[in-house]
């Protein structure tokens, strides 16, 4: 009996699988028009936006730039000379004035601009009027701590509004603000400091992750032991008793303290348009991340027109992007994006399954959350963690849904469109990077019909297209991704290594932007992205350089030789593969794998911390001694191996292979 029960259960999952199975292939087919009531009132309806823009993209932006408050209006949209852009050229503006003075002086004054959740529950909301105060002490602040226009600040925070509010303060004064992920090391931390050579830090005394507390000061402590250019420290109180802190006579301050009898008015500094907004680290093909350079009257304009269009955004919406405040989508749709349109934002400090799996939807029901905007990774671990979490809240307001940071594998868009979005809400899958500031691919909710799986098409105004080796457009098949005209929130450089720049970005095809993605295009012209082309891994959306891990890894005193590969991932997509070698004389020893795990931890963080270390004798090389990754990959996938005629030893990859086999564990 229980047998004949378990062959059916059997059965039923096999057929189930099947269905899936069948669902995902149709996925990828299917057509989803824009429902017809949003279509009726969505921001953006009329399709000739396009043509148009195609036509006159600079008279296109110089639209929307005229939505922006501007102390001195620019005469001239666009200089170029390949790879430098101008735009708006002249002209004088401040962005925090455009995110807060701007709304204030109207009806939006009490109209909430920052609704923030901590992860214990406790809660907080801004109204503008509130935020535009803070802003404005916190800015005297800066300034009693002689910081000037062009000056970097450090920000190494939790999600708590006080990381918003620091980067709007720098803004107001000019400063240049390089806001570093809080997940971040120590060591990380110092290496982005030292880079920027930042004059203030402002950091936390702790944050909460998982019931668990980050440590953030003590990490700061650690990385401020070799960062010489820090003069000050501020630091929040969010944990109060919980988080003892170390503070250093002098160098540190509290953020309350400081505030207490700050003015609640600061000139805001007039901003040329390509006066640098802030800089934002980010992994390249190097052991170096570099530091993306933002200025300010483009980006201010790719936010604001990215929002409005492509979130869709109204004065009743509550608008709720998952991302930390630590990466691009934070800094562009948390912050600036939102607040130029005068939109309600969400914040949230935690994880999303703490205390429990519904954690976000009870967020979303509580708060009345309208537009959602995540990644594929976190939609993974939802569709994963099962439906019945969702279901167990009203939803009925969302009314609209994205994601970002990877591609979307259809049936898993197919979920989130039926189960998140009520089969209702319309999923914008939005492609764009740090370096381009703003969304470059993308539906127009009430325009583009949305195919599973496809970011659709480019933005108006916005060139992009799939070319061959030779830069020579590709009509069927895979290629680069490459943008042909520039746009205005595109990167102005790397942080102190403008050589770096123009080879990263323009060498590959001369004058055109380089994005390191493969792409291909549909008989519909839409865009489907193909993961990187480079050697940057995506884990849970996270950008790493395999150069980063392996530097990492080298640093331990027993490594000689690393070589690190993804290899898919359930949830995260990608995960980190790291071969390693050791140096003479170093002996392995039971826990080496984890030990060397930890040391990456320590190095990066906990983000990039590898799947699996693989002890090897020796590494695959061609005979000029250059480390084949792509056999490493193939191991790491269990692949038939790739061509092996160049390599200088085939017995090397036979051991690595059995070694693999031997211990899937490590
Ligand atoms: C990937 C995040 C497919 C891509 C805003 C890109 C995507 C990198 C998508 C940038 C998408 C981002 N579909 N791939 N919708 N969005 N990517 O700098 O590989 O953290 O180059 O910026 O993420 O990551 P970054």
């Amino acid at each position: 009996m229980a047998r004949a029960r378990k062959q059916q259960a059997a059965k039923k999952a096999r057929a189930a699988r099947g269905e899936e199975r069948l669902a995902a292939l149709s996925a990828e087919k299917r057509s989803f028009k824009p429902p017809a009531e949003f279509r009726r009132q969505a921001n953006c309806r009329d399709p000739k936006v396009y043509r148009r823009a195609a036509r006159h993209p600079e008279k296109f932006w110089a639209g929307w730039a005229r939505q922006l408050e501007w102390s001195k209006p620019s005469r001239k949209v666009l200089e170029w000379k390949a790879p430098d852009a101008r735009w708006f050229v002249g002209g004088k503006l401040n962005a925090s004035v455009n995110c807060l003075d701007r709304h204030v002086r109207t009806a939006r004054r009490n109209k909430a601009a920052l609704i923030w959740e901590g992860e214990p529950g406790d809660r907080r909301t801004y109204t503008y009027w509130d935020l535009y105060r803070e802003v404005n002490r916190f800015a005297n602040v800066l300034k009693r701590l002689h910081v000037r226009k062009g000056d970097r600040v450090a920000i190494y925070l939790p999600m708590i509004p006080e990381a918003a509010i620091a980067m709007l303060a720098c803004a107001r004064i000019g400063a240049i603000h390089s806001v570093v992920f809080g997940g971040f090391s120590a060591e990380a931390l110092r290496d982005r400091i030292n880079d920027a050579q930042a004059k203030v830090l402002i950091t936390a005394d702790g944050g909460y992750r998982r019931g668990a507390v980050l440590p953030l000061k003590q990490w700061a402590d650690e990385a401020l032991q070799r960062a010489p250019s820090i003069e000050k420290v501020v630091i929040v109180k969010r944990g109060g008793q919980d988080f003892p802190v170390h503070i250093k006579e002098g160098r540190d301050h509290w953020w309350h303290r400081l505030m207490q009898d700050a003015p609640a008015w600061c000139e805001p500094a007039a901003m040329d348009s390509e006066d640098i907004l802030y800089t934002l680290y980010t992994s390249g093909t190097t052991g170096k991340p570099k530091g993306v350079v933002h200025t300010t009257a483009g980006y201010l304009v790719g936010v604001l027109a990215t929002t409005r269009w492509v979130f869709d955004l109204k004065d009743e919406d509550v608008f709720w992007c998952t991302a930390d405040i630590g990466w691009v989508t934070g800094h562009s749709y948390s912050v600036y994006g939102p607040l130029a349109c005068g939109a309600t934002t969400l914040m949230y400090e935690g994880a999303p399954d703490w205390p429990a799996r519904d954690r976000f939807w009870e967020l979303c029901e509580r708060h009345g959350v309208t537009v959602f905007y995540t990644a594929p990774t976190a939609i993974r671990a939802f569709m994963k963690w099962g439906a019945e979490h969702i279901r167990r809240h009203d939803l009925s307001r969302l009314r609209l849904i994205g994601t970002v940071g990877e591609p979307i594998n259809p049936e898993v868009w197919v979920w989130y469109h039926r189960t998140v979005g009520g089969g209702r809400c319309p999923v914008v899958d939005t492609w764009w990077q740090t370096e381009t500031g703003h969304i470059l691919i993308t539906p127009l909710p009430g325009l583009t019909a949305l195919r599973p799986g496809s970011a659709t098409l480019p933005f108006p105004g916005i060139s992009a297209e799939v070319v061959d080796g030779f830069g020579e457009p590709v009509k069927k098949g895979g290629g680069y991704l490459v943008l042909t005209r520039p746009w205005p929130g595109m990167l102005r450089g790397i942080w102190g290594d403008p050589a770096r720049y123009r080879k990263q970005y323009w060498a590959r095809f001369p004058g055109i932007y380089f994005t390191g993605d493969g792409a291909k295009r549909g008989p519909d012209g839409y865009f489907w992205l193909l993961g990187r082309v480079d050697d940057v891994l995506n884990v849970g959306g996270h950008r790493i350089g395999t150069a980063e891990v392996e530097s990492a890894l080298v640093h331990h005193p027993a490594v000689a030789e690393a070589a690190v590969v993804g290899v898919p991932h359930e949830l995260k997509g990608e995960a980190i593969a790291a071969f390693v070698t050791l140096k003479d004389g170093a002996r392995p020893y039971g826990h080496l794998g984890e030990d060397l795990k930890e040391h990456v931890v320590k190095r990066i963080g906990a983000i990039a911390r590898p799947e699996r270390v693989i002890l090897a004798a020796d590494l695959p090389k061609t005979r000029s001694g250059k480390i084949m990754r792509r056999l490493l990959r193939d191991v790491a996938t269990g692949r038939a191996l790739g061509d092996v005629s160049t390599l200088a030893d085939p017995s090397v990859l036979e051991a690595l292979k059995a070694r693999y086999a031997e211990d899937p564990s490590a």
